[in-house]
């Protein structure tokens, strides 16, 4: 008996010892290979096609705005790889989302869905479209004229008499959070502004996007040193003097991109300065000394909750994205995203978390949460969010050969549609049917089982 449970566990730590992904970041074949690896472990994940299922869904305890930064991650993957094995489900997954009435507000969602949430998936076209993804039918919902339909809603949801402006983090009143104004959902709307501006050239784009920031500093969201909090309350009389000061990479990531397109859109030094004053703090802030990127308010406790888990693969898109827009930041960049992925690699040598998911990738691939730049280290938290960081950090690294993005005066040629779609009136949410998918925050966190370790100190023991 004892020596059968000596062989089994000795099967495993062998098994344990082979596991991983190798990576050579001075060979494009080779990061190429690994994430593909990656890739394919997160869209073992997503069941949005098998049969019955809804296109672009991910399975519970997943939220629906981190299906829309996934399908960002993988348009990104696609551009960066040249790889097309997702392309189709990801082109099925944006315009079922997008939904009859063009502009990420589809029936299933709507009751629980904020800014925030549909800015994720609006990104993500405006990525599709700037990266000339293969469009979906020419009967369908287009990238641009999307991301067009949800400019106009977000401006018809701007207020100035609360807080003197921004928009509010929920879209309907009976959803917590209606009395708050995030930096994600303003730099949703910034983000798309910014890009929209440069893709089209179109002057309503950028006073919106100068405009959606001079608020964010003048409300205190952005602060002089370009620290970046997360949003403020709305006080009765509709003051706004108490601000959350927690800082996220995701609100550095999506304002630093913004800025970058503003800059490269118009040259200012008005646009590089706020560039690199954003990115000067955010690599200060959200990477260690290492450069490996982490979310640092609540990496090191390891009490990151499932969504919270899923941001520092945004923010390394958003810097990688950034080095494209804004070349001479370019330099300083490259170190933390090739630091990023040497510590992320050595993270991808699990297996699944108990309580979550079960990781259907190649065995011994899964990607833990924390990456550590000087051993193997997974931590044993795993799921969609640690797979689209480490792949997000991994491909990367192949931006220096990548295309930048279009303009429609560059090659852009997805179809416009301002003020289409949805256009500036939004759904009655009441009218439609309620579905339970609304934000439990915190369902996510799990306790870190660190299985190879365990294996080795059992076979320590029995010897
Ligand atoms: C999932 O999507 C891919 C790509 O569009 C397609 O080839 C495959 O048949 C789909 N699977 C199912 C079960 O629909
Ligand atoms: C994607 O869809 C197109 C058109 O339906 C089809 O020709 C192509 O083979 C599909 N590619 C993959 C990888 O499924
Ligand atoms: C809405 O959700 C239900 C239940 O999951 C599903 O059957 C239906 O297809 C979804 N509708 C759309 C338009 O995605
Ligand atoms: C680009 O978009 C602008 C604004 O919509 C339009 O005036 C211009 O003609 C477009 N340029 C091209 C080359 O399509
Ligand atoms: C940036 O400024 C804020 C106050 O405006 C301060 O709380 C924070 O410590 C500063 N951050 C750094 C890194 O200097
Ligand atoms: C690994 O790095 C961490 C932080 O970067 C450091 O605290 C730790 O001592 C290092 N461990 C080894 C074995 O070098
Ligand atoms: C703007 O972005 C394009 C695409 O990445 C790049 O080629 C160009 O040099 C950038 N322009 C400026 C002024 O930085
Ligand atoms: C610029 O964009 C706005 C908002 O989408 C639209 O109303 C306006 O017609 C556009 N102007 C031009 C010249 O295309």
């Amino acid at each position: 008996m004892k020596k059968g449970i000596v062989a089994t566990l000795f099967a495993a730590a062998v098994r344990c010892a082979v596991t991983g992904i190798s990576l050579n970041l001075d060979d494009d074949a080779s990061i190429k290979s690994a994430a593909s690896t990656i890739a394919y472990g997160l869209m073992k994940y997503y069941t949005g096609n098998n049969t019955g299922d809804v296109p672009g869904n991910l399975p519970d305890p997943y939220y629906w705005w981190e299906a829309g930064g996934m399908f960002g991650t993988l348009v990104d993957y696609w551009a960066f790889s040249g790889d097309k094995t997702y392309n189709n489900q990801t082109i099925q997954a944006i315009v079922h989302q997008a939904a009859d009435s063009r502009d990420f507000m589809p029936t299933n969602q709507t009751r629980a869905e904020g800014n925030d949430d549909q800015g994720f998936w609006v990104m993500t076209a405006m990525s599709a479209a700037e990266n000339k993804f293969p469009d979906p039918p020419a009967d369908q919902a287009q990238y641009l004229g999307l991301v067009q339909s949800v400019f106009a809603q977000y401006v018809s949801r701007w207020e100035e008499h609360d807080c003197g402006g921004g928009m509010r983090w929920q879209i309907f009143p009976f959803n917590n959070g209606f009395d708050y104004k995030n930096s994600i959902s303003n730099g949703c709307f910034f983000n798309i502004a910014a890009r929209l501006a440069r893709y089209t050239g179109n002057t309503t784009y950028s006073d919106w996007a100068s405009k959606i920031f001079e608020w964010e500093e003048k409300a205190g969201l952005i602060q002089k040193n370009y620290s970046i909090f997360d949003g403020t309350w709305i006080e009765t009389g509709g003051g706004c003097p108490r601000t959350n000061p927690t800082r996220w990479s995701y609100n550095a990531g999506v304002f630093l991109h913004g800025a970058a397109a503003m800059y490269n859109h118009s040259g200012s030094d008005l646009w590089k300065g706020r560039t690199d004053g954003i990115l000067d703090m955010a690599l200060k802030t959200f990477a260690r000394p290492d450069k490996v990127v982490w979310e640092q308010h609540c990496e090191a406790s390891a009490m990151c909750n499932l969504n919270e888990q899923s941001y520092k693969g945004y923010f390394l898109r958003w810097l990688a994205a950034t080095s494209k827009l804004a070349p001479h930041t370019a330099g300083t960049i490259r170190p933390f995203v090739r630091a990023s992925a040497e510590a992320a690699i050595k993270a991808c040598s699990g297996t699944g978390s108990p309580g979550m998911p079960p990781f259907r990738g190649k065995e011994g691939t899964a990607c833990g949460f924390t990456w550590t730049a000087n051993e193997t280290a997974f931590d044993g938290i795993t799921g969609v969010g640690e797979q689209m960081n480490a792949l997000s950090a991994v491909m990367c690294n192949l931006l220096d050969g990548a295309a930048g993005p279009v303009t429609n005066s560059t090659g852009g040629t997805s179809n416009r549609n301002p003020g289409g779609g949805g256009g500036t009136t939004d759904h009655d949410p009441t009218a439609e049917t309620p579905i339970v998918a609304g934000d439990r925050v915190g369902a996510g966190f799990v306790t870190a089982i660190v299985l190879c370790s365990l294996i080795a100190a059992a076979l320590f023991v029995m010897r």
